[in-house]
């Protein structure tokens, strides 16, 4: 009979059952807010995790410490060269697997990675005008995210949700539109909050446009009903009074919910991280590489999941920019 294992909790309660897996460093995009035009220095393959590696740390992960769903992350994840094998080895272990990705490439794999068992997207578009998704991401791509997400929706990846980051002086005159957009084509609508994660360290907060902004451009337009957070999900939801379309509103920065993280991460490059903001990491592909059994590997994880801290202090003066940058991190 299965018996669960023994919960991954720290010091302050919180029990951890989403484990995010980047699985590349790399991206076709270079939007402005996240990396430089020439690109970041990437992992040298060597030092990127396999896929038997990486479906071995899932099976420790699922098996010995409780994780119950797996997010893939990049960089852009699509880039993986085989994803849709790998996704099915990681659903045959048991948890709820999705994915967050940029969408190009999405309309020709949509449907394998559907087979594969993959359970639903998280797209990144932060703007519907070509010119200016060409201006954000310096790629003049926008047509094949619109592809991606049709061929999600049709590949049944539902709910295919859609993440903005909205920044001053860029695309806050979208919130509506992206929100329209959203409602018309059945997804769902998620604006994130900009956090102090780009490689360049060129985060300003004044450019950040808070959740009590995007909520007033909201109101000022619909009626919202709030709906609330699903358990720990970082994103808080708003329904449109009188219609079945959802809003919701990651504010990692004005609203921190730290308190509620049950997420721990995995990079590219086999370093567990216990927070997007962590400046430490355990290094969980040396010991991989070294030939540490699974006992070895469990108490590793656990031991950086205990050294947890209460929660970023992105407000705070004493704030340092970790040395990783989110594509790095994945997110
Ligand atoms: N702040 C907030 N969100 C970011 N993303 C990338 N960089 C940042 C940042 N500095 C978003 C992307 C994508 C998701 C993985 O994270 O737009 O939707
Ligand atoms: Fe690529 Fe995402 Fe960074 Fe844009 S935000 S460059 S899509 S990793």
């Amino acid at each position: 009979m299965y018996t669960a294992p023994p919960p991954l909790v720290d010091r302050y309660g919180r029990v951890h059952t989403d484990l995010r897996v980047s699985l590349t460093d790399r991206c076709n995009l270079r939007c402005t807010y996240c990396m430089p035009a020439e690109g970041l220095n990437w992992l040298p393959k060597a030092e990127v995790l396999t896929d038997d590696e990486i479906v071995r740390l899932v099976r420790i992960a699922v098996t010995r410490l409780g994780i119950r769903s797996i997010r893939l992350t990049g960089g852009e994840p699509l880039l993986r060269r085989g994803l849709p094998g790998l996704v099915a080895r990681l659903t045959d272990l048991g948890p709820e697997v999705s994915l967050t990705t940029n969408g190009i490439g999405l309309a020709r794999m949509a449907a394998d990675l559907k087979s594969a068992g993959l359970h639903r997207v998280n797209v990144s578009l932060d703007t519907l005008r070509p010119e200016r998704y060409a201006e954000i991401t310096r790629r003049d791509r926008i047509a094949d995210v619109f592809a991606g997400l049709a061929a999600a929706q049709a590949a049944g990846l539902a709910p295919v949700k859609i993440n903005a980051v909205p920044v001053r002086g860029v695309n806050e005159d979208e919130i509506l539109d992206l929100v329209e957009f959203a409602a018309e084509h059945g997804y769902l609508m998620r604006f994130i909050e900009s956090m102090p994660l780009d490689a360049q360290g060129a985060w300003e907060r004044d450019k950040m446009i808070t959740a009590d902004e995007l909520l007033a451009v909201l109101t000022e337009r619909w009626e919202l009903i709030p709906v609330g957070r699903h358990g720990n999900a970082p994103a808080e939801e708003w329904r449109i009074a009188g219609t079945d379309t959802v809003v919701g509103v990651i504010a990692s920065v004005t609203r921190p919910f730290c308190g509620g993280c049950d997420r721990v991460r995995l990079t590219a490059d086999g370093q567990l991280r216990n927070c997007l903001f962590a400046t430490q990491e355990s290094d969980l592909r040396a010991l991989l590489r070294g030939e540490a059994d699974d006992p070895a590997i469990e108490q590793a994880w656990r031991n950086t999941i205990a050294r947890k801290g209460p929660g970023h202090d992105i407000n705070s003066a004493d704030f340092v920019q970790p040395d990783r940058p989110m594509s790095a991190i994945g997110g």
